[in-house]
């Protein structure tokens, strides 16, 4: 399969709003009810919230594309747009989603490859990400790319509170020294 990361622009807002809408409700709607799910999806994932944050020069979108089918995508953030610790030598995976369809085929692989890629270009010392507890499937992905555990946070989902497990990796950047 010939995937294609691309770079997301704000002339891309209306497909970033269906693919994040609907990874985010394949992957969470059977944990939760459809009223906190509804309200989660249109205040989260609104055109205009969505346009403000590509709009963040410290956030960066990338679609995975399959032919011309998106097919997942990848939020990074640097400094201020971090959700939490926001230093200036770390990077925030705030989300990665594949559809459903075409998990286990490396398009994840291959965001996380961009990730490093781009942390070690700036010379970053860590990444970092916080994912729900439950699920195990992203931990274990995070694990085989050697992310460790350092801490939690609590999420709101709606009217639900949750628990983020929040893991890191650091980044060894001898090598790319000149
Ligand atoms: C987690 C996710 C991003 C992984 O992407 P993917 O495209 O399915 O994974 P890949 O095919 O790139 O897998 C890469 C490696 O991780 C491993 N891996 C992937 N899913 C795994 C799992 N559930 N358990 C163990 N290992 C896993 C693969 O075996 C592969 O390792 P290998 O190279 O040694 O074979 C994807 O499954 C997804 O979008 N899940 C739903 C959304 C989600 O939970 N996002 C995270 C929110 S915090």
């Amino acid at each position: 399969m010939q995937i294609e990361l691309k770079r997301a622009g704000k002339e891309d807002v209306d497909d970033l709003q269906k693919i994040s809408q609907k990874t985010f409700a394949d992957t969470f709607g059977k944990y939760n009810t459809p009223e906190n799910m509804r309200k989660y999806l249109s205040e989260n994932y609104s055109v205009e919230k969505l346009l403000q944050e590509i709009n963040n020069r410290n956030s960066q979108f990338f679609f995975a594309k399959v032919q011309s089918q998106i097919i997942g995508y990848l939020k990074i953030n640097f400094n201020s747009a971090q959700t939490e610790l926001q230093e200036g030598n770390s990077l925030e995976i705030e989300r990665i989603y594949v559809a459903k369809e075409f998990q286990g085929q490396k398009v994840g692989q291959s965001f996380m490859n961009k990730a490093v890629e781009i942390a070690r270009k700036n010379k970053l010392r860590f990444i970092w990400l916080g994912v729900w507890e439950k699920n195990l499937n992203a931990i274990s992905f995070y694990q085989r790319n050697g992310f460790v555990i350092f801490g939690n946070h609590v999420f709101k989902l709606g009217e639900d509170l949750q628990t983020d497990i929040m893991m890191k990796m650091e980044l060894d950047n001898k090598k790319w020294e000149p």
